[in-house]
């Protein structure tokens, strides 16, 4: 798939490919630059109001229950609408840990007062649907949260599944995902799934500078908010501010709780524009080429992936373990020596151990970038001169 190509405007830079922030369109950055105007202005409202319509699509979302929602911010602000909103004080969360980021949920959650309780998976593994069903059965869960893709880790959890299961045992209890490293280029069908909230940022798979929280909230969710003994425990983070002002937007008509962040949501709106103007199961099949290539060429390198197991791992990213005697210091200086950003570790137990790649947006979708032609050379080239051979 090829975006149309044209000479970029933007800066020379270290081409940027690690799981978020990503690299960004030629349109997406103009739309960063639009010049001042009012967040009540037709023009403004007018805007807005397209972007969340586009955002139901990215989650094959038709249904009108369910609110998107754009909100200055970041992908962490979702942790906090779901914990002050979703779930009061004393009632039960059941967090799904494949990596780093369930502990920050989860610490999260407990900050509002919901008591948590995590299923761990072995690092680079998902947990088993029998520890989930039997955790189900045990106690009465107000929501269950997953994260789709665990950014420490590349392990890709299989939301749909998790959300039949849940459905099954415990029907009542919301089936939260956090698919900030997910949405974009991962499947989410948010409908047909049954899912109740599905939280995101800006940086990665779509494509814009960070500084919005983007989440879609479905009816239940939103009926389960509106039926809570005690109010939301935040004042920003709080549907009861928010959820007439999104539908106002989406509605075409001007609202005010707090400033949007008028460029951020052209910037979506540029993006979501370009994202959705393929076909999205062709987005995802471009990145899954583009995930399957780099995977198969890190193990033809005799690298391994911290993500262990076959179809659970993330197409948007791949977790590479370093080979004996390779440390990141002498392995990531040399590939941003030949313009490449990569990541390091993030998983706190084997941080200093592997290096992560970053696949995402537009990097892979205009093949005549060749970024990742850059980027595997680049790898091989700096593994060689750290002393090993690929
Ligand atoms: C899976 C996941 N969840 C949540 C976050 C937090 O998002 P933000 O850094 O935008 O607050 C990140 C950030 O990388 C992430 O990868």
């Amino acid at each position: 798939m090829t975006n149309s190509h044209k000479p970029s405007a933007q800066a020379e830079h270290p081409l940027t490919l690690i799981p978020g922030p990503v690299e960004f369109t030629d349109e997406v950055l103009a739309a960063m630059a639009t010049p001042s105007q009012s967040h009540v202005s037709p023009q403004f409202v007018e805007v807005f109001g397209d972007a969340l319509a586009l955002l139901r699509q990215l989650f094959f979302n038709t249904d009108k229950s369910a609110q998107g929602f754009a909100i200055a911010g970041a992908g962490t602000l979702g942790w906090d609408f779901v914990a002050a909103n979703l779930i009061e004080p004393g009632e039960e969360a059941l967090v799904l840990h494949t990596g780093y980021f369930a502990d920050s949920f989860a610490e999260c959650i407990t900050t509002y007062g919901g008591k948590v309780t995590q299923l761990k998976a072995p690092i680079g593994d998902v947990v088993p649907l029998e520890d989930v069903e039997s955790a189900l059965m045990q106690k009465k869960f107000k929501l269950v949260t997953i994260t789709h893709v665990d950014t420490s880790t590349g392990v890709l959890s299989d939301i749909k599944t998790l959300s039949a299961l849940i459905r099954k045992v415990s029907p009542e209890t919301l089936v939260i995902v956090d698919g900030v490293c997910s949405v974009g280029v991962e499947e989410i069908r948010f409908d047909d799934w049954d899912l109740d909230l599905v939280l995101t940022a800006p940086q990665k798979a779509i494509g814009v500078p960070a500084g919005l929280s983007i989440f879609i909230a479905s009816g239940r969710a939103i009926d389960v908010f509106k039926t809570r003994k005690s109010p939301p425990t935040s004042y920003y983070a709080s549907f009861a501010k928010w959820l007439p002002i999104m539908q106002n937007y989406e509605a075409k008509k001007p609202s005010y709780f707090s400033t949007p962040p008028v460029q951020n949501i052209h910037a979506l709106l540029a993006s979501l524009k370009q994202i959705l103007s393929v076909p999205l199961e062709d987005r995802f099949a471009a990145h899954a080429r583009m995930s399957d290539r780099i995977k198969s060429t890190i193990a033809s390198y005799g690298l391994k992936q911290v993500a262990i197991r076959e179809g659970y791992q993330a197409h948007g990213m791949t977790a590479v373990y370093l080979p004996e005697g390779v440390t990141l210091p002498e392995l990531l200086p040399r590939i941003a020596k030949r313009g490449i950003v990569l990541a390091g570790g993030l998983h706190k137990a084997i941080a200093t151990k592997y290096f992560r790649i970053g696949h995402m947006g537009v990097s892979v979708t205009d093949d005549d970038r060749h970024d990742f032609d850059k980027a595997l050379a680049a790898i091989k080239e700096s593994f060689g001169e750290a002393g090993y051979i690929c």
